[in-house]
């Protein structure tokens, strides 16, 4: 099962400076191409103009949804151990003309459902899935066993504190898809953000005990683009109709890609600081590649080459976990912790690839003519990509949107040092200096409040994926971030 040169997409963009998503296997020629695509002279990425929401036809929003939500129950998943949650999944049609449909999978709270916040949760890519590595590996209720078939407990699923919804967007990812193979060359920020909001109030139709419902909308890596822009076009939305047609309430988004200059800078100086590479290639690079020309010099490909040498190796997107070494299945579930095991997305794709498995999710229901991946082989380009979302970030403080920015701290892709460079640029005076705050008697990172209520939190020994590495602590985070209560400092651990 070798899907290293799966995806298109992600050769095309990989390693572009700007795009992200895991993945054990497919990460391994990190920066190769570094600025070779949204970056170089003759790119077809839009990164210039400034995100715009897509305005839209009134009376082409919405669609009945009767009946639909109790045909989304799922009965039981194929190898499933025995919870009592209520799980639905199924597809939410955002375009009846084109036949494009989004998949989605929604768990709701053990304990409260009816009091509890909705919580939507967008992995990044572009193109990869929120299903797949939100869900499965991170904070779902569930984890894939190495036997590819059956799924064990995650006692840390952000469940336990609010209906979770995971969405696979846009059309090409996962399960979702399009009748109209032109609307994969077409996507990008703008149409992602824009089906997304229709999935929204669709889906809200779907299930209308959840409109009024305090939203919070989260997510990592590119989802640092997917999750303010659906949070502005809902603003814009909502202004426009002069009422609350999504309440929303807040952001959180982790190891996210949210203003290029910084996030590059960022990232060689971390790398250096870690020992990863020397300071003089770090310097090299920082001055042989200007993020903000259209130009790629033969100084900056030399030194992007330079680097690479030393990142073949690692996970970059933690730089200290073990790597995949046997990406076969087992025939027993091998004795497993609650920390992501490193071929896990073997497994993930070995269990959402069953039919058995795809029958339980009402996913494929027409026969797609391609495989389930972790991230998308069937989007062919991504046409823009802003290179900044911090006037959004002002605009939410603006609005009184809690907005939260986490990062663990041992990522090398969207590192630490990228986050407060960018969050520097946002010139936000402070309010609580930096400190460590505590989780189960342990610093489990540090914190820095400013005016606003704009909260950095590090997530200390996480990975890219916070909730894979540290899932006791990425739920202590998430609890206190709905809860609206700053992260306990030094005195209120003591
Ligand atoms: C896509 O086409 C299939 C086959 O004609 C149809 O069953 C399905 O409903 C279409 N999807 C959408 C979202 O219209
Ligand atoms: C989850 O919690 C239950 C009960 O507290 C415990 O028996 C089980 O071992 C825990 N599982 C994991 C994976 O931590
Ligand atoms: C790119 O750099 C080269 C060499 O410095 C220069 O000749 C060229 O005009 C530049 N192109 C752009 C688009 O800036
Ligand atoms: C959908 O189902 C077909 C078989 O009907 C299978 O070949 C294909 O891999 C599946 N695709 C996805 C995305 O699940
Ligand atoms: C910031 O949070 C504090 C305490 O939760 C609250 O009293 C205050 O109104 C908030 N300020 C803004 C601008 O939202």
């Amino acid at each position: 099962m070798d899907r290293e040169n799966s995806s298109f997409l992600l050769s095309f963009f990989i390693l572009s400076l700007l795009v992200t998503e895991i993945h054990g296997n497919r990460q391994g020629e990190a920066l190769n191409n570094l600025h070779k695509s949204k970056f170089r002279a003759s790119s077809q990425i839009d990164h210039k103009s400034e995100f715009e929401v897509q305005e839209l036809a009134d009376d082409s929003i919405l669609h009945s949804q009767k009946g639909l939500k109790e045909k989304d129950r799922i009965v039981r998943l194929p190898g499933q151990p025995l919870v009592s949650v209520s799980q639905y999944a199924g597809y939410v049609t955002v375009d009846n003309f084109a036949g494009r449909a989004f998949f989605y999978y929604f768990v709701e709270a053990k304990h409260s459902k009816e009091t509890r916040p909705l919580l939507l949760w967008l992995n990044g890519g572009p193109g990869c899935s929120s299903f797949g590595y939100g869900a499965m590996q991170e904070l779902g209720p569930f984890r894939v066993n190495s036997d590819g078939k059956t799924l064990y407990k995650n006692n840390y699923s952000w469940n336990n504190v609010a209906n979770v919804l995971f969405l696979e967007s846009p059309a090409g990812v996962g399960f979702s898809y399009s009748n109209s193979s032109s609307d994969y060359k077409t996507n990008g920020d703008k149409k992602t953000a824009a089906d997304n909001y229709l999935f929204l109030v669709n889906w809200l139709e779907r299930f209308p005990e959840y409109k009024n419902r305090d939203l919070y909308i989260a997510g990592e890596s590119y989802a640092g683009h997917y999750v303010p822009q659906l949070a502005h076009t809902i603003l814009h939305h909502n202004k426009k109709a002069t009422k609350t047609i999504i309440n929303l309430k807040g952001i959180l988004i982790g190891n996210a890609v949210i203003n290029d200059e910084t996030d590059s800078t960022g990232m060689y100086d971390y790398l250096a600081s870690h020992a990863i590479i020397s300071d003089k290639a770090a310097y090299a690079l920082n001055k042989a590649c200007d993020i903000s020309s259209d130009n790629i010099t033969s100084e900056c490909e030399a030194a992007v080459n330079e680097i690479q040498k030393d990142l073949d190796y690692i996970d970059l997107y933690n730089i200290y976990a073990p790597t995949c070494k046997n990406t076969d299945l087992t025939a027993l579930p091998k004795k497993t912790g609650i920390v992501t095991d490193p071929c896990s997305e073997n497994y993930v794709y070995a269990y959402l690839n069953r039919r058995d498995v795809q029958e339980a999710l009402h996913a494929n229901v027409t026969s797609l003519k391609y495989d389930w991946e972790p991230c998308s082989n069937v989007i062919e380009k991504w046409v823009d990509s802003s290179s900044t979302v911090l006037p959004f970030l002002h605009e939410f403080l603006k609005n009184s949107l809690r907005v939260w920015i986490f990062s663990g701290d041992v990522d090398g892709r969207v590192p630490i040092t990228s986050t407060k460079y960018s969050v520097n640029k946002m010139k936000l005076p402070i309010k609580t200096v930096w400190h460590p705050w505590f989780a189960h008697g342990e610093v489990a990172g540090y914190v820095e409040v400013y005016e606003g209520n704009l909260t950095l939190a590090t997530v200390r020994d996480a990975g890219h994926q916070v909730p894979s590495y540290q899932p006791a602590r990425a739920l202590s985070l998430i609890k206190y971030f709905l809860d609206g209560t700053p992260l306990p400092g030094p005195r209120r651990h003591a």
